[in-house]
């Protein structure tokens, strides 16, 4: 139970990593703030998150014997975020960790992509995790500790063909970072980013989708680990999460986490 009593906001939560990661806090004791999109959204085409998927992971959290308050709004919008904010502090009076995990991932040129897909990009992976931290950093300085995590991609460290804004978006992620680790520090903050390789996560389902073809060909084609595995689950990406955020960590600040089974090395 490292984490009993701490306020976890993770944004992108009903499903894939940020789901996972809400679970795992939980089990741990932690309070569980969950941010995810009200309705879908138009960019990219796959299907987004709802938030009767948010009332479910609030149910599962429960039967856990957890305490989960959700908010169904868009990382965009800083009244939103404000809002979710607000809830948390109400409902469990701190914020000790931040997981900024609300993401798209949508394949284009950059030639031929259109400007409001670059910014939808761009706002939902880097303008909304600043939002967050925005809006979470002024309860841990008070605290006087904290941990944000940003998730960032191991497209946020090597170019991507036809994913120039999402691999411009996740490098953001990384400044972004580091520049809150140099900030925040003597406040007992913590700022880093982890950099995971492809995830079986709904996200890659859409994006097999837009790209007429298979999981595993997606997987295989933009992946190239050196551990045999096309995938790591999402429960990995969890333990990373949990490990970084927990006092093992406690100079673990301003850096890139790498897990990424091995793609990097190449
Ligand atoms: N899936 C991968 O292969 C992979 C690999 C490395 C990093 N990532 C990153 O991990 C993060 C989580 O991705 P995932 O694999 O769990 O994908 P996912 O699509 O399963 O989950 C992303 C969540 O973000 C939510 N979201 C999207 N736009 C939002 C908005 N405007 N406001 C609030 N919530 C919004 C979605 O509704 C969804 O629940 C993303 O930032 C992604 O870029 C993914």
């Amino acid at each position: 139970m490292e984490f009993k009593n701490k306020t976890v906001f993770i944004t992108g939560a009903a499903k894939g990593q940020g789901r996972a990661v809400s679970l795992a806090f939980a089990k741990s004791g932690a309070n569980i703030l969950a941010f995810d999109l009200a309705n879908k959204i138009t960019y990219p085409s796959y299907n987004n998150s709802s938030s009767s998927d948010l009332t479910i992971l609030k149910k599962e959290i429960e039967n856990l014997g957890g305490k989960c308050e959700i908010y169904a709004g868009d990382i965009r919008s800083e009244k939103d975020v404000a809002k979710a904010t607000a809830k948390a502090i109400s409902a469990f009076s701190t914020i000790d960790i931040l997981f900024n995990n609300a993401g798209i991932c949508a394949y284009g040129y950059a030639h031929e992509l259109k400007e409001d897909e670059w910014d939808a990009m761009l706002d939902i992976n880097l303008k909304g995790a600043w939002l967050a931290s925005k809006h979470c950093i002024p309860y841990m300085r008070l605290a006087g500790s904290g941990v944000i995590i940003n998730n960032s991609s191991t497209g946020g460290m090597r170019g991507m063909n036809r994913l120039s804004h999402y691999s411009a978006s996740k490098w953001g992620l990384v400044g972004l970072t580091k520049s809150l680790a140099i900030e925040n520090a003597p406040y007992g903050i913590r700022v880093v980013s982890i950099h995971p390789t492809g995830v079986n996560s709904p996200m890659n389902d859409g994006l097999a989708e837009m790209e007429g073809s298979t999981p595993l060909e997606i997987a295989e084609r933009s992946a190239g680990n050196l551990l045999p595995v096309p995938w790591i689950e999402p429960e990995d990406v969890a333990d990373s999460v949990l490990f970084l955020a927990s006092s093992k960590a406690r100079y673990i600040t301003g850096s890139q986490f790498v897990l990424d089974a091995g793609l990097l090395t190449r």
